[in-house]
């Protein structure tokens, strides 16, 4: 398995460019089921979700084209023949985000086949919702040997109020009503904008959608959709971790190519850690000296501070002065992170859904275990203002969601390797940036 070793203590100097975003990419992936015309994505993001994605589509029996290098990063996706519509659960169990074809699947064909997800490092995660949802549309659904079967003529317009913000639940329901008869309305949606993004896509695929990026989305019903061509936003969460990396390290990092709107409630509370940003159309400048203050965090739905940068955030707070208290909402379990920092030096007491993290204190390098893709993230950030080495294991949870972490970071000044190989023959010809 493939570790990375950082030697801390370098202030990061110049520009990483963001890649695409990983949660934008996987639905705009699944959507190309509602059609047997070609869908062309650009700015796919070169991660392992990305590949299991890839290859769910390909077993279901669609004609998948991935290009890279000169290629931008585009994948044309063609579910023109029969499609198998079974996604099974040596998939299911790698990435849960797989069980984003079954709405698709079923407006599409009538049925649907599809492994429940089981548990995840972060939390339970029931997809009970999407469910109630698709029942809601007149599907018929039952559980069967840890599948989910799902059985609909044409699905139906109808009128859900979501329980609770689901972000792949909301995307789900809207790809499932594009082909369903008459109107839907969903409230209490999802409002991130890989939400709106799906929208976008869609609707150039002859969907009509309104409200996408609010509480409220109407879905009008369309007998079949036509292909498209659509660009995927940038992904703000590896936007924000970069951002985070250059406040912790100190030095003039530029974050370039990504969308500073989307990130409003990270850039706010960096700022009221002293953090110094800049921001531009297409980039976020962050210089400064590492000095930082403390801030209590609140997890909350878009446009809240996002759980996905959760940890990050606390790897920078341990560097603060002062105490920091994190109240983490969204999952039950997710303060893996906060051990394997302690390890490191860090002063962290978790109490129930709370962290109590009091800074600034040196951290030292050490052997530390990943758990999950931002729990792995943190471990990096932490490891850069570490005194010594830094052994990070289990690496291939953040190369489900960042592309070449390791060469972005060494471009701009980071002392940080590989060990193992991930992509053999590939890794020894791609120039660091
Ligand atoms: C999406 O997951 C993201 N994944 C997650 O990013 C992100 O953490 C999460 O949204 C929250 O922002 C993708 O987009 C692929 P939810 P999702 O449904 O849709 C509960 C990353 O690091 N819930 O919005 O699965 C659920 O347990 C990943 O990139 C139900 O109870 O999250 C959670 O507590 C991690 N029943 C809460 O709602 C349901 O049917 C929000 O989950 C659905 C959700």
């Amino acid at each position: 398995m493939d570790k990375f070793v950082v030697r801390g203590g370098n202030p990061l100097v110049g520009t990483v460019r963001i890649s695409g975003a990983k949660n934008a990419a996987l639905p705009a992936m699944a959507a190309a089921l509602l059609t047997d015309e070609p869908v062309v994505l650009e700015n796919i993001p070169e991660v392992r979700d990305i590949q299991t994605m890839r290859k769910l589509l390909v077993e279901m029996g669609a004609e998948v084209e991935l290009g890279y290098g000169r290629a931008h990063h585009r994948t044309t996706i063609h579910c023109c023949g029969p499609i198998r519509a079974e996604a099974p659960y040596e998939l299911v169990k790698t990435m849960r985000a797989s069980t984003l074809v079954l709405g698709p699947m079923l407006a599409r064909t009538g049925c649907a086949r599809v492994s429940l997800p089981g548990g995840c490092a972060i939390g339970a995660r029931p997809i009970d919702l999407h469910i109630k949802g698709l029942e809601h549309l007149g599907a018929n659904i039952t559980q069967d040997h840890g599948y989910i079967e799902a059985r609909a003529g044409r699905l139906r317009g109808g009128h859900i109020v979501w329980d609770r913000i689901t972000v792949t639940g909301t995307e789900e329901l809207m790809m499932a009503a594009t082909l369903a008869e008459g109107e839907t309305v969903m409230e209490n949606c999802a409002r991130e904008p890989e939400v709106a993004d799906l929208a976008a896509l869609l609707t150039s695929m002859g969907a009509r959608i309104h409200g996408a990026g609010t509480a409220t989305i109407r879905i009008q019903g369309v007998p079949r959709l036509r292909g498209a061509r659509h660009r995927i936003i940038p992904d703000r969460i590896s936007a924000g971790t970069f951002v985070v990396a250059g406040a912790m390290t100190g030095g003039d990092l530029t974050v370039a190519n990504c969308d500073a709107s989307h990130l409003g409630a990270l850039l706010q509370k960096l700022t009221e850690t002293g953090a110094n940003l800049q921001v531009a159309d297409d980039g976020i400048r962050v210089t400064g000296d590492g000095r930082l203050l403390a801030a209590d965090v609140n997890t909350e739905e878009y446009p809240g501070f996002p759980t996905d940068m959760q940890a990050q955030f606390m790897a920078l707070v341990t560097q603060a002065a002062g105490t920091s208290v994190i109240t983490e909402n969204i999952f039950e379990n997710r303060f893996m992170h906060a051990l394997e920092l302690g390890r490191m030096g860090a002063n962290i007491k978790i109490e129930g859904r709370r962290a109590v993290v009091r800074g600034k204190t040196p951290l030292s390098g050490a052997a530390v275990l990943a758990s999950d893709l931002r729990a792995s993230a943190s471990l990096v950030l932490a490891a850069l203002v570490a005194d010594g080495e830094t052994i990070i294991d289990r690496v291939y949870h953040i190369d489900r969601g960042y592309e070449r972490i390791e060469e972005k970071l060494r471009g701009v000044g980071a002392q940080m390797k590989r060990i193992g190989e991930m992509f053999p023959k590939r890794a020894a010809l791609a120039p660091a940036q």
